[in-house]
C-alpha cells in the first residue's frame, strides 16, 4: 500500500481509530434518540470515515454527499470553494450531520455551514474525524471530534495527496520530499 520508506510517523493506528469512530457513533446515536439524521460527507476525503462512523449509528439516517473543491495549491485551502456536486436531498426541517475528514484553516467548512443554514435544516452539526486546531483561520462549530491532530500534512483513513494513499487504515505523516510542490509520488 505504502513504501516504508515514505513514512516519517504513523500518527494515529489503525485500531485507535476504530475505537475513536465506535464512541463517536455511540454518542451520535444517543444525541439523535428518536430522530432521523442526514449524514453528509463531503467528497472524497470523508467517505472512508463516513463508511465506517454509519455503522455505528443506531437512529434512522440517510447517507447524501456534497463535492466541493477549493482553489489553492494542492497542500493548502484558499477560503475560495466552488460546489462540484451538490446535495440530492432537500434538508429543510431536517437534522443534518455535515461528515468531514479534517478540520485545518476552517475555510471550507465555514463556507458549507453558511450554505446549507441558508436551506433552513432544523439543525446542522458537524463530526470531524482530525482538528488541526493550530492552522485555525476562522472560528468553526465542531460537535464531534475524533482527534486533535498537531500541524503536519497527514495522508492516509480517507486522506490523500495528488489523490494517493486514501485506502491506507490508518494515519500517517509522509517525509516532507514526498508531498513538497514537485516531489514524488
Ligand atoms: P480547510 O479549508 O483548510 O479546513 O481544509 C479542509 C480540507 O483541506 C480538508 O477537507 C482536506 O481535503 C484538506 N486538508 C487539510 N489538511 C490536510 C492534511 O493534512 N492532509 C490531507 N488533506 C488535508
Ligand atoms: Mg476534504
Amino acid at each position: 500500500m505504502i513504501e516504508q520508506e515514505k513514512i516519517e510517523e504513523i500518527l494515529i493506528p489503525e485500531n485507535q481509530i476504530q475505537k475513536k469512530i465506535e464512541e463517536l457513533g455511540n454518542q451520535i446515536s444517543r444525541d439523535y434518540q428518536g430522530k432521523q439524521l442526514i449524514c453528509i460527507g463531503v467528497l472524497r476525503g470523508a467517505v472512508i470515515f463516513l463508511a465506517d462512523l454509519a455503522r455505528y449509528i443506531k437512529v434512522p439516517m440517510i447517507i447524501d454527499f456534497m463535492d466541493i473543491s477549493s482553489y489553492g495549491a494542492s497542500t493548502e485551502s484558499s477560503g475560495v470553494v466552488r460546489i462540484v456536486k451538490d446535495l440530492d436531498e432537500n434538508i429543510e426541517k431536517k437534522d443534518v450531520l455535515i461528515v468531514e475528514d479534517i478540520v485545518d484553516t476552517g475555510l471550507t467548512l465555514d463556507y458549507l455551514i453558511r450554505m446549507l443554514k441558508s436551506r433552513n435544516p432544523a439543525s446542522l452539526r458537524v463530526c470531524t474525524l482530525l482538528n488541526k486546531k493550530d492552522r485555525r483561520q476562522i472560528n468553526v462549530p465542531i460537535d464531534y471530534c475524533g482527534f486533535d491532530i498537531p500541524d503536519k500534512f497527514v495522508v492516509g483513513y480517507g486522506l490523500d495527496f495528488n489523490g494517493l494513499y486514501r485506502n491506507i487504515p490508518y494515519i500517517l505523516v509522509l517525509k516532507p520530499m514526498y508531498y513538497q510542490e514537485n516531489g514524488q509520488n
